[in-house]
């Protein structure tokens, strides 16, 4: 069995969609045995808490800088054992030392078409600001390895939904989650515990 850490910062439903799935013996060779939030205050902690997992509150705020913080990360993922950390609405962003520590054993969830709408600044609603500006009319979530640079690592799944006329970026925030993101995390979270992903070139393939 896989040690599952997963890493959060808000609300946590792709959390919640991860113990569903765990639930329901989807997660196949794996199993979460850790949650780590940035805020003491995430309600992801909770539904860590009520699930019957462990967890552990590393506040971004209580450190200096990335480096420092990231330290600190790296020290708890190895006090854990973990074989594979997945970010669920995980909003800072990781030094290199936790990145090379765990090469292709980290992976996001990153609520756009990668490499539409990613990297530095583009988090939570602000995607979907993004999106809507720009007039896409189609958009959805990618789910990828975490490399050194941010949202570029190896994409592993990725799926789409249509973008409504009328849609507000709460709106499409939210249609993007039912219809990808709390689908796509947990079978890409099973695949990998499955040893069912491999990579070749630097790119992400699944095993039929
Ligand atoms: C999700 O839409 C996730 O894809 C996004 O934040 C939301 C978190 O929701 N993550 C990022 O933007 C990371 N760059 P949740 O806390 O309810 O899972």
């Amino acid at each position: 069995m896989k040690n599952i850490v997963v890493m959060v910062s808000g609300g946590g439903t792709n959390l919640q969609a991860l113990i569903d799935a765990q639930t329901r013996g989807e997660i196949k060779g794996g199993q979460i045995t850790c949650v780590i939030s940035s805020r003491a205050d995430a309600y992801a902690l909770e539904r860590a808490k009520k699930a019957g997992i462990n967890t552990v509150v590393l506040a971004r705020k209580e450190y200096p800088d990335s480096k420092t913080y990231s330290e600190a990360v790296l020290e708890e993922l190895n006090r854990q054992k973990a074989d594979l950390v997945v970010l669920a609405g995980f909003m800072t962003i990781l030094d290199e030392c936790v990145t090379k520590a765990y090469p292709y054993k980290i992976i996001n969830v990153h609520p756009a078409l990668i490499p539409s709408f990613c990297g530095e600044g583009y988090y939570g609603l602000k995607v979907h600001e993004a999106a809507l500006a720009y007039g896409v009319k189609v958009s959805g979530a990618t789910v990828h390895f975490v490399n050194e640079k941010a949202d570029a690592g190896a994409i592993i799944l990725q799926g789409t939904v249509e973008v409504k006329s009328d849609d507000t970026p709460e709106i499409l925030q939210r249609r993007i989650m039912e219809n990808v993101e709390w689908k796509l995390l947990p079978k890409a979270v099973s695949l990998f515990c499955e040893d069912r992903i491999t990579i070749r070139d630097g790119k992400a393939y699944v095993d039929v």
